[in-house]
């Protein structure tokens, strides 16, 4: 018997797609299966301004190949000198769906983030007046705070803060990795959302460290122990619309990876439908997955479902390339180091 399951075009809710070689071959891997993405703003440099976001996604659209329907929903960097009258224009033009907050030095590209937050109080009070969603990088970055407690850390002492000083501020929680985030966020109320990856629904540290080095599944915020990542998938299958799907599907070139110092990323673009089909159906939750690949975002995000679908077939194991070749060099695939039975038939 087959086994079909038809759910609305899902979006995703924090994508990386670079530029230039890079973009050109990634983002058909997400266009293929999305209709929308939050594309995070961390080029070098970074997208700062309206007039910055407005070139960039006319890059993006000049590299989407015919036939393809896609919405690239742009983002600004938040940076301590960022004008609240252009973040609001931007937003009032459509153009601009959220802004970014990365802790200076978090993460790849993140120099320009923001090391004093008082410095971006006037930007977050013109956001939470306006509506603007802030997406939050949640981790901080001092060296006396050990990696794996960097998130309840920032917790703690930046979100919480932030989000009592600003009442009104819609924060995304963005990949989420701990079981205090997912109750964190959880306790928040309606402006209060958190995205999780693929790949934390798959891997916990040990992927990354026992019997060898696997830099592939190394990524930031790192991924911890098993049962944060039980958390997530309990969080992800619940059907709680404050949690959705952001990829942060993160290509790097496999030399960049494979290096002394590797870069923090995965690449799930190409597979990421298959795995949280595999995950969803493990925990009996398949009729859940429609919530959190293509409800809840939009729910957030205050716009509308997308109105096509996509159907994903049950059968034998599909295979997916190891890698995708770019100008730059391969990128490779992640690997969830399980079979992978649905893929999208239509
Ligand atoms: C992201 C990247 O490569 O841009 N890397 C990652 O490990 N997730 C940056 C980010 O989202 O932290
Ligand atoms: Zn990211």
């Amino acid at each position: 018997m087959t086994e079909t399951l038809t759910i609305q075009r899902p979006d995703d809710w924090h994508l990386h797609l670079r530029d230039g070689a890079m973009l050109a071959a990634v983002l058909p891997e997400t266009a293929r299966h999305f209709a929308r993405a939050i594309i995070m703003p961390n080029l070098v440099p970074p997208v700062v301004t309206a007039a910055q976001a407005a070139a960039y996604r006319d890059r993006i659209l000049a590299a989407l190949p015919d036939g393809f329907g896609f919405a690239p929903l742009m983002t600004l960097y938040l940076t301590e000198e960022t004008d609240p009258d252009d973040v609001a224009a931007a937003h009032a033009s459509g153009l601009v769906h959220a802004v970014k907050l990365y802790p200076a030095g978090a993460t790849t590209n993140s120099a320009s983030g923001v090391a004093n937050f008082d410095r971006v109080r006037g930007v977050l009070e013109r956001m939470a007046d306006i509506g603007l969603p802030l997406c939050v990088h949640g981790e901080v970055t001092t060296p006396d705070i050990d990696i794996f407690d960097r998130e309840s850390v920032f917790i703690d002492r930046v979100l919480d803060p932030i989000r009592r000083a600003t009442p009104g501020l819609r924060v995304v929680m963005e990949h989420i990795t701990t079981s205090g985030a997912v109750d964190y966020a959880r306790s928040g109320g309606a402006d209060l959302a958190a995205t999780i990856t693929t790949h934390h629904l798959v891997i916990n540290r040990n992927h990354i460290l026992v019997g060898g080095i696997h830099p592939h599944y190394y990524c930031l915020p790192v991924a911890k122990r098993e049962t944060h990542r039980q958390a997530l998938v309990g969080a992800a299958t619940s059907g709680d619309g404050c949690f959705f799907l952001g990829t942060d599907s993160a290509p790097h070139t496999d030399a960049l990876k494979l290096s002394a110092c590797g870069c923090a990323g995965c690449f799930t673009a190409t597979n990421t439908l298959s795995i949280l089909a595999e995950v969803f159906e493990r925990e009996n939750a398949l009729p859940r997955l429609e919530g959190f690949t293509s409800r809840h975002g939009p729910g957030f995000y205050r716009l509308p479902v997308n109105t096509e679908t996509v159907t994903l077939t049950r059968g034998e194991p599909v295979t997916y390339p190891g890698a995708i070749q770019t100008d730059d060099g391969p990128v490779s695939v992640f690997d969830p180091g399980f079979p992978l039975h649905w893929r999208v038939t239509g």
